[in-house]
């Protein structure tokens, strides 16, 4: 088999890492989370859920590629061969969320290049609701219907494919190159967007409600498996990806360091993403008196429905800045979506001993193929029952796992131990403690308590 290729060096491989964390999932899915879960309380369960199982599980899952340098289910499977098994779920579920994040992409591109014109069409609320129900996802021709793929989504999601295929097909030196642009340029956009939403009138009010905690929520289990989901989707653990890319790493790599500055980083896009989102929407609110609790029970549609009819209430340079949001909305995806063909593609070339080019190809035809049903009328709804199988039972029951086996199997002071030699920050009881103990019982009771209460 060909020798294993490796990132250029550790700050390539911690802005991958970034890249992949930060996605679609900061920009259109932490602003509503957090601001239908308590607001600024929520940001209490999120910090909770970052330092006792995101932080953990990203140090696990660096370990773990770096140790056996190989994939998912050879890293598990080194601990005890049956554990491949949960393996191949973390890369199932990134194979998954894979097919439905390029159909979110490709609605982006369709929103791009067939629909710019976000004056016409975001007029107001109910025009953007029909625009994004009618033209791009063709709702109204009846959400159950099947066959029917509709051209313009279809495009999107070629364009998306041929994208991301044509990105990892040139290897992680044409993986690092883009990312030069990928991971710093989001950033900057984001900040032109939160520096337009602040000068507007209006803008406190969004703030407020985005902010202003509400204290009673915490009592509200729901909230903190709220924010456990959030923080797991958002960091991309317990999808076997950063298993993957830190396995095209050198045994040597530090890592504590570099799973807590990937962590901050994009903790810290997330709450940066939400005031440039929430301070628009205050504008909106006031400009068009529409309650901000109206404007913000959007939830997913917040991006594509609620934002867009906001951006088209600017009093200047409409086109421009709905552009710039939604090459923002491409530029987070793209480097999120590549992470998640690699971890396929990567467990398949291990698993096969093929090339990473037939393994790329083979997977990215497959997810394009696999993606069609999702492009009809019915797309969304599969999107949302995916999202919540994998999100509620799956990627906890891999964090579980890897707590376990790590914790117990591996044993936590020789995992301690072994990664102590090259850390920059020491890891030791309270480490040992959490995954012992701590993540496996606040995510066993997550999963019971789900299950409970969907059988009710
Ligand atoms: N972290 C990405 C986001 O927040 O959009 C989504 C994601 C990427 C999830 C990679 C899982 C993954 F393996």
């Amino acid at each position: 088999m060909a020798e294993r290729e490796h990132w250029k060096n550790r700050s390539i491989f911690i802005m991958a890492a970034v890249g992949s964390a930060i996605g679609l999932g900061n920009m259109w899915r932490f602003p509503y989370i957090a601001a239908q879960n308590g607001g600024g309380a929520f940001l209490i369960p999120y910090m909770t859920a970052l330092l006792t199982a995101g932080i953990p599980l990203m140090i696990i899952e660096y370990g773990l590629g770096i140790r056996t340098q190989g994939s998912a289910h050879i890293a598990l499977g080194k601990i005890r061969k049956p554990l491949r098994f949960i393996g191949w779920m973390a890369i199932l579920c990134a194979l998954f969320i894979n097919i439905y994040y390029c159909i979110v992409l490709g609605w982006t591109w369709n929103f791009l290049l067939a629909s710019p014109d976000i004056a016409v069409w975001g007029a107001d609320l109910a025009a953007s609701k029909a625009h994004f129900f009618t033209d791009i996802l063709h709702i109204s021709e009846g959400p159950w219907q099947f066959g029917t793929i509709y051209p313009n989504l279809l495009w999107g999601l070629v364009t998306t494919w041929v994208v991301i295929w044509a990105i990892i097909r040139s290897g992680l030196s044409g993986i690092g190159k883009v990312l030069l642009f990928t991971v710093p340029l989001p950033v900057i956009l984001v900040l032109i967007l939160l520096v337009r939403g602040l000068t507007l009138e209006g803008s406190a009010t969004g703030l407020n409600h985005y902010l202003t905690p509400d204290w009673g929520r915490l009592t509200d289990y729901h909230v903190w498996l709220a924010a456990y989901g959030q923080i797991f989707f958002s960091l991309s653990v317990g999808f076997g990806t950063m298993i993957a890319y830190a396995s095209f790493m050198p045994e040597d790599t530090e890592l504590p360091n570099s799973a807590a500055i990937t962590s901050f980083s994009n903790c810290c896009f997330s709450f940066l993403a939400g005031l440039a989102v929430f301070s628009v929407l205050g504008y909106f609110a006031v400009a068009t008196n529409v309650p901000m609790t109206e404007v913000s029970q959007a939830g997913p549609g917040l991006a594509f429905i609620v934002y867009p009819a906001a951006l088209a209430k600017l009093p200047v340079y409409v086109t421009f800045f709905g552009a710039l949001f939604l090459i923002t909305l491409l530029l987070l995806g793209i480097d999120s979506a590549f992470s998640l063909l690699e971890t396929v593609s990567a467990a398949l070339s291990d698993k096969f001993g093929i090339t990473r080019s037939v393994s790329t190809t083979i997977t990215a035809v497959f997810s394009f193929l696999a993606g069609l049903p999702l492009a009809t009328g019915a797309g969304i709804y599969w999107l949302d029952i995916m999202d919540h199988f994998i999100m509620s039972y799956a990627i906890t029951t891999v964090a579980i796992v890897e707590c376990l086996a790590v914790g117990w199997i591996l044993g936590a002071k020789n995992f301690a131990a072994e990664v102590n030699r090259t850390a920059e920050i020491k890891i030791g009881p309270i480490f040992s403690f959490i995954i012992r103990f701590l993540t496996p019982a606040i995510l066993g009771y997550s999963v019971i308590r789900t299950f409970v209460d969907e059988m009710q």
